[in-house]
């Protein structure tokens, strides 16, 4: 069996037009251009490409955006002076802080700092909180990205088993949340394994829907899937020839595989698409 490519590029592509032609109408309507700000501390240069990609899908989209850079030595107390800043801007409808923050910084602190109604990554404690419950203010990005993915590619989520490698705060946990939803894009089954898991791979060959979101190049195997199964790759690992590759073994996974998808060209670039969304979202509250 080969199994089916879920193509992100051309799914993201598709998901950006439409929330570009939504952020048209909502300028026209409004007078109000929505906008992100992202501050990047340090010159990490996996996190300058990432921002730069943010930025350029904004200005794409016909969001504003625009770019805060502080130098590794910044203090704490500096960078919560920023946000406090943003926090106040009626201007501003997305703050975001990349990560990694320097030694030294709280990310804990700083994410908090972030007022909830502008929080577009959805990493604020008030933000999870109301994503537990069932009433999301916004959708966590990466997460919102795998499910759109699946609704999209037509994997029908209601009743299935969905196996989740993976209990980040950024990925495994809030995936687990909103795949366990009532709804659209959820009422799943969800198992969660992480370090601590026995029998790994008598549980990952009861997925239905497999997510990998482990960090770990080759760490899912074509004999952990179980025939025909969705395989949804969310890992991105430098593999030693410097290529960007998942945490799934494509070649082992794809003959055994339902659907599968790829790296890159995968979860990625649903990611940005969704964080597009979320500043939309941001600045729609303001006019409610
Ligand atoms: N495509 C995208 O847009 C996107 C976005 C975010 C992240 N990512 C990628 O996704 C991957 C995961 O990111 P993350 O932030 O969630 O990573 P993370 O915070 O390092 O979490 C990794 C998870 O994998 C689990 N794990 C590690 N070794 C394991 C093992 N041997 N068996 C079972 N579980 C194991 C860990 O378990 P413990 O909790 O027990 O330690 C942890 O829950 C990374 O490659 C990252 O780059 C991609």
């Amino acid at each position: 069996m080969s199994a089916s490519i879920i193509d992100g590029k051309r799914i993201a592509k598709e998901l950006r037009e439409e929330i570009a032609g939504r952020v048209a109408s909502f300028r026209g309507e409004h007078s109000i251009q929505p906008k992100l700000v992202a501050i990047l501390v340090g010159e990490d240069p996996a996190s300058q490409v990432y921002i730069r990609n943010k930025q350029r899908a904004c200005e794409q989209a016909g969001l504003a955006s625009s770019l805060i850079r502080l130098p590794d030595s910044v203090s704490q107390s500096e960078l919560l002076g920023q946000i406090e800043d943003l926090n106040q801007a009626p201007d501003v409808h997305g703050i975001l802080v990349q990560l990694p923050l320097p030694e030294g910084i709280s990310a804990d602190l700083v994410l908090r700092a972030i007022r909830p109604e502008k929080d577009v990554d959805c990493f604020h404690p008030e933000n999870v909180g109301m994503l537990a419950i069932g009433t999301p203010r916004f959708l966590p990005c990466t997460p919102a990205g795998v499910v759109e993915l699946l609704k999209r590619s037509g994997v029908e989520t209601r009743g299935a088993h969905v196996v989740i490698c993976g209990r980040s705060n950024i990925v495994g946990k809030p995936l687990a949340l909103m795949m366990m939803q009532k709804g659209d894009g959820g009422d799943a089954t969800v198992s969660v394994c992480h370090s601590r898991s026995r029998n790994l791979e008598e549980l990952t060959r009861q997925a239905d829907i497999l997510v990998a979101a482990v960090g770990r190049e080759g760490f899912i195997t074509g004999s952990m899937i179980r025939p025909g199964a969705t395989v949804i790759d969310v890992g991105t690992n430098r593999s030693a020839n410097g290529k960007l590759v998942g945490d799934v073994v494509f070649e082992e996974a794809v003959e055994i595989a339902g659907a599968i998808t790829p790296v890159p060209g995968g979860v990625g670039p649903m990611t940005v698409t969704l964080l597009l969304e979320n500043t939309l979202r941001g600045a729609r509250r303001t006019v409610r």
